[in-house]
């Protein structure tokens, strides 16, 4: 055994099992984790506690290494620190710090913040045991099911503990071992990645393995495959070493397959028969993505406060301002990553085309329309990377952008699941649109705001920010926090009574904290990482438009989320009325489909609006009309992309009063009143 299967020497000297920078070294051969196992597990059974642990963790693959510690470290020893950090912080806010000394009140919060932070990492011990156990070929009841045993009862003693029974177990500092171990690690890896890098480290301050090898933000149009090969796609869907590059490249491939398939289809009689093909490819190349990274994180979750900003952006020409706006004003800004899905008309072999501008007024005084040709789009992510104030952060690996020709282009929905895909392990998981103004520290101000929030870790901050002109000033932010408190089911008849999303009272302004609304924008809202995983972005969604919104809030609630207002505005947003004339996805599906105007995208919207529709409960969505209709296939996977089991459906109805039987929004008292903390 070479020391790089970390068997080497005493339990002082444990190196994690590193294998990226060797990519022959075969995985997880059985022979090769036999032996291996066993020599560590011997080396495991002369520890004890702590270090038992401890070189539990070491055993671990790098990434899972990480992944188990960052748990560890947080609930053991970078929790209740962290807690306190963060009530400390809070009562900072507030110009009443105790330093140590707590209230009763603050005490049972922190009480409870804790034992939450502890449940969640609990929830997590048996899926990794799981899967290093068969990722190391390992037999049931093995030495190390012992030992996550024996960290799960720590945890629970210390659940037990804060809760009032038993005694605090007593005091493990994992996090000095693990740093010193860690060390030693840095010091073989950073010897290791001298003599076979290939790719220089240009900046940035994250060097997760994961972020290598870097898959360049520009040109548009480079394959990540031709780049990099196909094991990128195979590392990633067999979990054995995911990359955002392979993430990248497993993209590009649906998206090559779907551009063909559309080729294919222009003339294809029926809505129908269009979805079943695009759920075919969803379900070829897309699900085993997704599949491969059910209820657990695609990377370790980096405890350092680090943004991820998921840009969903349809021929955005302010891709580019929003981009040097948000990293202008960041507090961070080398914390800050984006994920930008760019769907452009990029002109290859195509016309590109205005959206439906009103060139003036006929006699009865009704607007008269034009479609006019068109230059290709300007990618916003090109501007910003010229920039030399920016062109940093694109070199650094912090942009990160999947290009998706217009034609291929299929709503917001799939453009966020997409772009959802791009996250790196930042700290928090940002979504909003491409048009966008920030107020300064608007990063770290989310994020003490959502640590504020009562039901902090599980909190989604969210609204409708406020306008902005093109002539305006540099926008300053702190403006009473919109929320979204009303709904109402839509009369549009391309809409087929969708309940559609919107704003309420404002509250007073004096709120000690953020309180709880009842609905997600879609269009801005921030959240820790977790949220990802609990509420996977859903890909059955193509050619959907309203009713993004409604299934957002549902599965997050139910899934044990609190959606809360910012109590103050730190974004603005450009809002674009019709008059404006900017191209709209629906009229590039027309022009794919040989239909033009946004007639077919409206039959197509009307299926997979089925699910959800079927999700929040319409009499006419439901299992028995939909098999009639034969539309079963839009219930694809929807147990995992469908409600969530901490609260019921009705719940969520009835604490939103919405009524489902008469379709129609009441008021809802606890959101306009602002009494929920
Ligand atoms: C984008 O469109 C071009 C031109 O039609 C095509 O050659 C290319 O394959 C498309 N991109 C993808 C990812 O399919």
């Amino acid at each position: 055994m070479s020391d790089e299967d970390g068997t080497k020497g005493n339990k002082g000297d444990f190196v994690f099992p590193i294998n990226s920078a060797k990519p022959k070294r075969k995985r997880a051969g059985s022979e090769k984790s036999a032996d291996g196992g066993a020599k560590i597990i011997i080396a495991l059974l002369a520890g004890a506690g702590a270090a038992f642990l401890l070189a539990l963790i070491m055993l671990m693959s790098r990434l899972e290494a990480e992944e188990m510690s960052n748990g560890l470290l947080n609930t053991n020893v970078g929790g209740s620190k962290g807690v306190d950090d963060q009530i400390l912080s809070e009562e900072v806010a507030q110009g009443h710090a105790s330093f140590g000394l707590m209230s009763k009140d603050r005490l049972k919060e922190r009480r409870n913040k804790l034992v939450s932070q502890m449940k969640m990492m609990k929830k997590g011990y048996d899926k990794k045991l799981d899967k290093f156990t068969r990722l190391a070929g390992l037999k049931p009841g093995n030495p190390l099911e012992k030992g996550v045993r024996e960290g799960e009862a720590l945890l629970e003693g210390m659940v037990n503990a804060l809760n009032g029974e038993g005694k605090m177990p007593g005091h493990v500092d994992l996090k000095k071992d693990f740093r010193d171990a860690m060390h030693v690690d840095h010091e073989k890896m950073k010897r290791r990645d001298e003599k076979t890098a290939t790719t220089p480290d240009i900046g940035g301050n994250d060097k997760g393995p994961h972020l290598y090898p870097r898959f360049p933000p520009m040109p548009p149009h480079t394959m990540a495959v031709d780049l990099f090969g196909e094991e990128i796609i195979t590392n990633t869907l067999s979990f054995d070493k995911p990359t955002i590059a392979g993430v990248i490249a497993i993209l590009q491939r649906f998206l090559h397959k779907l551009h063909e398939m559309l080729v294919e289809n222009r003339d294809a009689p029926t809505a129908e028969e269009v979805i079943v093909k695009y759920f075919a490819l969803v379900n070829e190349y897309l699900a085993p993505l997704d599949a491969a990274y059910r209820d657990r994180p695609m990377f370790p979750i980096r405890e350092d406060g680090s943004v991820f900003m998921s840009l969903g952006a349809y021929r955005d020409h302010l891709l580019g301002e929003t981009l040097r706006q948000a990293y202008k004003t960041a507090a961070n800004p080398d914390k800050l990553f984006v994920g930008a899905v760019v769907q452009n008309c990029f002109g290859i072999d195509v016309q590109c085309r205005s959206g439906v501008e009103v060139k003036g007024q006929d006699k009865q005084g009704r607007p008269i329309t034009e479609i006019s040709d068109r230059p290709p789009d300007v990618n916003g992510i090109e501007e910003f990377c010229a920039d030399p104030d920016y062109t940093k952060y694109c070199d650094s690996g912090q942009i990160r952008v999947l290009y998706v020709n217009e034609t291929e282009s299929n709503g917001p929905t799939t453009a966020r699941y997409f772009a959802s895909k791009l996250w790196g392990g930042e700290t928090y998981f940002m979504q909003s649109d491409a048009h966008l103004r920030f107020a300064q520290n608007w990063d770290r101000l989310y994020h003490e705001e959502v640590m504020a929030a009562k039901s902090y870790p599980k909190v989604i901050l969210t609204s409708y920010p406020p306008g902005f002109s093109d002539g305006d000033p540099p926008y300053k932010g702190g403006s009473k926090g919109t929320r979204l408190c009303t709904c109402e089911f839509s009369k549009s008849d391309v809409e087929h009574r969708i309940i559609r999303i919107n704003t309420g009272n404002n509250c007073k302004g004096e709120e000690e904290a953020p309180t709880q609304i009842a609905f997600i924008a879609a269009g801005f809202f921030f959240s820790r990482a977790e949220f990802l995983t609990d509420v996977p972005f859903d890909p059955y969604l193509p050619w959907c438009f309203m009713g993004e919104e409604i299934a957002l809030s549902l599965r997050a609630w139910t899934h044990g989320w609190g959606i809360y207002a910012p109590r103050k505005n730190l974004i603005a947003h450009q809002y674009r009325p019709g008059r404006m004339g900017l191209p709209k996805f629906w009229e590039n599906t027309g022009r794919v489909f040989g239909r033009p105007g946004p007639g077919f995208n409206t039959e197509l919207q009307m299926v997979t609006l089925q699910r959800i529709k079927h999700m929040v409960g319409y009499k006419d969505s439901d299992t028995e009309s939909l098999e009639k209709l034969g539309y079963n296939l839009v219930l694809t996977d929807f147990d995992y992309y469908g409600p969530g089991d901490v609260r019921t459906v009705q719940e969520f109805l009835d604490h939103n009063k919405i009524d489902m039987k008469a379709e129609k929004c009441g008021w809802i008292d606890y959101c306009n009143d602002c009494t929920l903390p």
